[in-house]
């Protein structure tokens, strides 16, 4: 009995032997004696042609063969006639498997607008489209943890459940299972959590990185790769509720070795695309955005962009007054938007760069200050087309100053005590960022929408699935 192969090797393979293939129909055409059917089976973006005469594969089962339909086709692997390929299976037994009424099919030639596949997501997978975006998806996740793993990081996994907000922005999602039509109250007529599972109240996480840095004080190097949550109503095609952030942290590290790191790490995933995803990216750069290799392309050869803040406030407030408009002020102390990173990116160092020190009001708690008491040591990255996709900094390793500005931001001390004992037993200068695990994704297939690198977005009003 001949073993199916699939379709990704068949095509690669040498004409002569008797192959089993398995997939779903993409279209059928064809006349009287002969039927073209292109066939995919998702292990390349690229689909086999199957010859059906009609002489040799019955008039029924040929009518069963619909777009949608999946098959089983027996056959001899033979040299393509036509144009496109170098092989094709010339049938000798269809069996389908699953028939697809092409009146009911969600899946239309005439409507393929990504707006409309978002109110099919179920069914989106099958295109040609979001094959690409989950091969890619599913290369870029490997890449990371090959990075990670050459250079002996250690992956750590951190909690998804927690009482704690790293970030400090407040737009967690809560977890409970207490009664919401009977909630328990204390004295004091507020919500008495020691009732609730966990004895506290309880989020879903913002970020795995406070307990990364346990785990950095620990074993020197670690990286955190998970979904992370947001209840933030930020309804922008760059926002979603529910992401996969990477996060890695190092001992010994300082806010330059930190953005080195960052810098090397987004040139080895653009890199490993280009070798590794080649035939996906054409077909997403041909049809989604055609500047798309080319900007990947651009970004490895040379250094990216290092610039302070307080520089790029400069540069933006001179754009404007030489009268180039934005929707959002800009002055020193705020943060930038969207439309001011991607000035910065794309009109004024036309490559990736790299913020630095930014005013320690608009970061979190946790990041190192530096001399002049009104900056930390963060770094941003940002990259052509979207902007931000890495954000970190140093962290400030001295207990004295970490206490102060846990004070000064009225957050509670009792709370993170865990975390500053790193600063009272055996504290090391160290570093992290976080990547947006969809914001690299972006940058790597060119779709301008967030909802379409990820299989089952779940953003504000929308968690089907
Ligand atoms: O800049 P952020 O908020 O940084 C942190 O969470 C730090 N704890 C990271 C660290 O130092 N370990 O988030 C990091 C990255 C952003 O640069 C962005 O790419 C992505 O996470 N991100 C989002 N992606 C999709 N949807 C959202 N709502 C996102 N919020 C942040
Ligand atoms: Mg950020």
């Amino acid at each position: 009995m001949v073993k199916r192969t699939k379709i990704k090797q068949l095509l690669a393979s040498a004409p002569g032997v008797e192959v089993l293939a398995k997939g779903w129909v993409r279209t059928k055409r064809g006349n009287k004696q002969i039927k073209f059917i292109a066939l995919n089976d998702g292990s390349t973006i690229n689909n086999i042609q199957v010859v059906a005469d009609t002489a040799v594969i019955d008039e029924d089962t040929l009518r069963r063969v619909t777009t949608g339909a999946s098959l089983a086709v027996r056959g001899q692997l033979v040299e393509s006639v036509g144009s496109g390929q170098a092989v094709e299976i010339q049938a000798s037994e269809i069996e389908v498997l699953g028939e697809c009424d092409p009146m009911r099919f969600p899946l239309q030639k005439k409507d393929t607008t990504l707006e409309y596949l978002r109110s099919v997501a179920h069914m989106r997978l099958r295109t040609n489209t979001f094959g690409a975006v989950l091969r890619i998806r599913n290369a870029m996740a490997f890449a990371i943890h090959k990075f990670f793993n050459e250079k002996g990081f250690v992956y750590l996994h951190t909690p998804l459940i927690t009482e704690s907000d790293a970030e400090g922005a407040g737009d967690m999602f809560q977890v409970t299972t207490l009664d919401l039509k009977n909630i328990p109250l204390d004295k004091k007529g507020n919500v008495d959590f020691s009732k609730d599972f966990f004895g506290k109240k309880t989020s879903l996480t913002v970020s795995g990185q406070l307990e990364g840095e346990l785990g950095a004080t620990a074993v020197g190097e670690i990286y955190t790769f998970g979904p992370t949550f947001r209840a933030e109503n930020s309804n922008t095609p760059r926002h979603l509720a529910e992401f996969w952030m990477i996060e890695p942290e190092m001992a010994f590290y300082d806010i330059v070795d930190d953005m080195e790191l960052a810098e090397e790490f987004v040139k080895y995933l653009v890199q490993y695309a280009l070798d590794n995803c080649m035939d996906d990216l054409r077909f997403l750069n041909d049809k989604y955005d055609d500047g798309l290799i080319e900007r990947m392309q651009s970004v490895l050869g040379i250094p990216f962009q290092r610039v302070t803040y307080t520089e790029a406030v400069e540069i933006l407030e001179k754009a404007i007054a030489d009268g180039v408009k934005f929707e959002y002020p800009v002055h020193w102390g705020t943060d930038f938007q969207s439309e001011h990173e991607r000035y910065l990116v794309e009109k004024y160092f036309r490559k990736p760069v790299i913020l630095i020190d930014f005013p320690k009001d608009i970061k979190a708690f946790y990041m190192k200050q530096n001399e002049d008491g009104k900056t930390v040591a963060a770094m941003d990255c940002l990259v052509p087309g979207i902007g931000e996709i890495i954000g970190g900094s140093e962290r400030e390793a001295s207990l004295e100053k970490l206490e102060a500005r846990i004070d000064e931001l009225g957050m509670s001390r009792k709370n993170l005590e865990w975390y500053i004992d790193t600063r009272r037993y055996g504290s090391v200068p160290h570093s992290g960022f976080g990547l947006g695990f969809e914001r690299l994704l972006l940058f790597v297939t060119g779709m301008s929408n967030i909802r379409d690198v990820i299989p089952f977005p779940r953003t504000p009003k929308n968690a089907e699935f």
